[in-house]
């Protein structure tokens, strides 16, 4: 039977009861490169890139991909080549666009807990932008710089304290969260950066949380920032050259219903002018919507076990492949690759080989299959990968990227003895 929705993947379709991504048959990379593996299409990847860059158009603007939601070097090397800049949160997450071909001066360091060697090795970089997350990196950021005879770029995340309505432990910009400084000490903190020797303000910055579905919280936002960036100018203490506004667009999941980046943006847009403001240079940081949808988690069918309560499917994937379901009960639709219904149909719980009752990867699913049938995760392109682990010593997946009828292997499985690479046994008692 055919799953009447295959939410939010646009390049994924069945042909002939068989699933594909682009032109590729699913099953036939499945069987090429074994399971668990993640299968991206780059169309998917650049129809999203496109429908910011229309809400842009004739703009200046800077998308920095937020390279957390999943920073595959190709991945990375795709956006760069097509004019991206990159969000990243760690010294890794440089080395890795560097080594993607990534401009660095298109690179903005966001994060509450950047250590002094991060701070030279992006400095070294030239960055465009550090996102200071508190006073007290204000001042180790000047040091450092200082000491390195520079002035480090930086814009103010501000916390603006509106509720992006989404889950708890994806919601950045209320109060009680760890991120940004407070709207109230906003002020004050722009006056002590522009005291200090080591930085040179080029502009403000906020993100209200993730995998947000509504306008208002942004709207919200952004009547914040401004009223911030008027009261900065208006009291000398700096221009604001850009206003960097953050990530967060949701995608659709299960049925949910995001605005449009392009319609979103034309809205914020129309406020950024009505304010005066729409001449600035903007920055955004867009993650998951760039590339959620644009991938699939292909896995096998290992065991059907029929309980007194519950069915389950046991898979070859698991909560360190796919860590979503197991960390925030996220829903990720779960289809056959092969429609042509062979078993009967009944509801199971599709869960890992992992020993913790938490490995889950989907609850009271429909679904009409064997062992031994190849089953997709859907909308597994961001911050499933990029967060995956070797818990219980399992291997990485391998990861292929999908261009029409052409396929990449973009990651190797990783290999058992990759994983214990580091590790050294205790010597010998002499
Ligand atoms: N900018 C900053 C400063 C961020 O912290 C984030 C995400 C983004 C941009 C990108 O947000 P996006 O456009 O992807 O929503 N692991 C969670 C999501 C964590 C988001 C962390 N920060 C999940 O799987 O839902």
């Amino acid at each position: 039977m055919i799953p009447s929705v295959l939410p939010g993947q646009p390049q994924l379709h069945y042909r002939d009861q068989a699933l594909y991504l682009e032109d590729r048959r699913l099953s036939d990379l499945a069987r090429e490169h074994g399971t668990p593996l993640y299968v991206y299409s780059q169309a998917s990847m650049l129809q999203a890139l496109a429908a910011y860059q229309r809400g842009f158009a004739g703009r200046r603007v800077q998308i920095c991909y937020a390279m957390k939601a999943n920073s595959s070097l190709a991945v990375l090397q795709l956006f760069a080549q097509n004019g991206c800049g990159f969000d990243i949160v760690s010294g890794g997450e440089l080395q890795r666009v560097l080594a993607a071909g990534g401009d660095p001066a298109k690179v903005i360091f966001s994060g509450v807990g950047k250590s002094r060697a991060e701070m030279r090795q992006a400095l070294e970089a030239g960055i465009g932008c550090f996102n200071v997350e508190s006073e007290a990196e204000l001042e180790v950021l000047s040091e450092v710089a200082q000491a390195m005879g520079l002035r480090a770029p930086i814009s103010i995340r501000v916390n603006p304290n509106v509720d992006a309505k989404t889950h708890p432990y994806i919601s950045t910009g209320l109060k009680g969260n760890k991120f940004g400084i407070a709207h109230e000490r906003t002020l004050d903190t722009y006056r002590r950066a522009a005291q200090l020797p080591g930085l040179r303000i080029v502009g403000i910055d906020c993100h209200i949380g993730s995998q947000i579905t509504e306008e208002t919280p942004y709207l919200d936002a952004m009547d914040r920032l401004l009223d911030l960036v008027q009261a900065i100018e208006a009291a000398g203490i700096a221009t604001i050259h850009h206003i960097d506004f953050g990530g967060g667009l949701g995608i659709d999941y299960n049925g949910d219903t995001p605005p449009a980046a392009d319609a979103l943006w034309s809205r914020l847009l129309a406020k950024l002018d009505a304010r005066g403001y729409g001449d600035r240079l903007l920055m955004i940081e867009p993650g998951r919507s760039l590339v959620g949808n644009a991938g699939v988690c292909l896995t096998e069918v290992l065991y059907l076990k029929p309980g007194e309560q519950k069915n389950f499917c046991v898979v070859d994937a698991a909560m360190n492949d796919l860590p979503r379901p197991a960390m925030y009960q996220a829903y990720h639709a779960i289809v056959p690759l092969d429609a042509a219904a062979k078993a009967p149909e009944q509801v199971y719980d599709v869960v890992g080989p992992i020993c913790e009752s938490g490995d889950w990867l989907g609850k009271d699913r429909s679904l009409a299959v064997a062992a031994g049938d190849m089953l997709a995760v859907l909308s597994t392109g961001a911050y499933c990968s990029s967060m995956g682990s070797t818990y219980n010593t399992r291997a990485r997946p391998a990861e292929v990227l999908v261009d029409g009828a052409q396929a990449h292997l973009i990651r190797a499985r990783e290999g058992i003895s990759d994983i214990f690479r580091c590790e050294r046994l205790i010597p010998p008692k002499p």
